[in-house]
């Protein structure tokens, strides 16, 4: 049995399998109407969200599957003080597959390491985001074509933007990779981060303005910075809007760059860039649906002929 705690988990192999089969489901959705029928997934969600629970019950539901869970820890029995080890054995004689989003890091591992189930990671607090990650790569290999020899500027929030932390790590094993990293001083991407990129020869800047490199990047992933994981409002509000992406700084960019933003949203891209082209946000959010599928399938070993 096989759970998905990091991006890393799949081989860079196993990962092309994913995309292509994702690919696959995306061209031919009716193909893999029934694929799941019978089977249940649970989303297990300790935390707030959108799109990573409601693509996982989209992607299930697509698949001709059933899908149970909690949306929030206060309706879930961690109000009473359960353990999470002790609620995925619970959750092991309910469902086939389990999705857990938690604000603690590693909680998703000790659930996997207790449970009868896949689960998969859908966020662990300032950690790993790695279906998150899994649709970012799947929104640049079919929309570039590749996933090597690439510029990457992730800007915003990367001290605490879980979706940068796994994004860097899963694309740190693809030829030509360069990164440049766009933030406030107090937001900059974590040591342990640097220093794997250093230890592994991969380039590397850090920056603050936006504008000056807009001109060299393949991609721009915008991020929010993360108001849940500050200690005081201040310093939110200080620095809620240090970037704000507008059409303007868009004349600066290539007219192949495209944009990434993981989603929600706040003020950082303009609603006037929504139009352009090379904004593909909204594309990358059905991406997600896509690769989940895929994703479930794969760890429920089921093939569709
Ligand atoms: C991200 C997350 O939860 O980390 N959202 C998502 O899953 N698409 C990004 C964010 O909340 O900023």
């Amino acid at each position: 049995m096989r759970h998905l705690m990091n991006p890393l988990d799949f081989t860079v192999e196993e990962l092309d399998s994913l995309f292509d089969l994702a690919n696959d489901i995306e061209h031919n959705m009716p193909r893999y109407a029934h694929a799941c029928a019978g089977k249940k997934l649970a989303t297990c969600f300790y935390e707030p969200s959108t799109r990573t629970r409601l693509s996982f019950e989209a992607a299930m539901l697509n698949l001709g599957g059933s899908v149970l869970g909690f949306a929030d820890a206060d309706s879930s029995s961690a109000a009473k003080g359960e353990s999470v080890a002790d609620t995925i054995r619970i959750i092991s004689c309910y469902a086939d597959i389990c999705a857990m989003r938690h604000p603690k890091e590693g909680a998703p591992l000790v659930a996997a390491e207790k449970s009868r189930i896949p689960v998969i990671n859908a966020g662990d607090g300032g950690h790993q985001h790695p279906t998150q990650t899994l649709t970012d790569m799947l929104t640049i290999r079919t929309l570039k074509g590749r996933l090597d020899h690439l510029t990457i500027g992730l800007c915003g929030d990367l001290k605490f933007g879980r979706t940068v932390h796994s994004l860097i790590n899963a694309l740190s094993r693809y030829e030509g990779m360069r990164f440049i990293f766009i933030s406030p001083d107090e937001l900059r991407i974590p040591d342990y981060i640097t220093e794997m990129l250093k230890e592994k020869g991969i380039p590397y800047e850090e920056v603050i303005r936006l504008e000056d490199k807009m001109p060299q990047l393949d991609i721009l992933y915008m991020t929010r910075v993360q108001k849940e994981r500050f200690f005081n409002e201040e310093d939110y509000i200080r620095l809620k809007d240090f970037y704000i992406l507008d059409k303007k700084k868009m004349k600066l960019a290539p007219a192949d760059m495209l944009v990434l933003h993981p989603l929600p949203r706040v003020n950082e891209i303009s609603v006037d860039v929504d139009d352009d082209p090379r904004a593909v946000y909204f594309q990358q959010a059905q991406y997600g649906v896509y690769v989940r599928m895929a994703l479930i399938l794969t760890l429920l070993n089921i093939h569709v002929g």
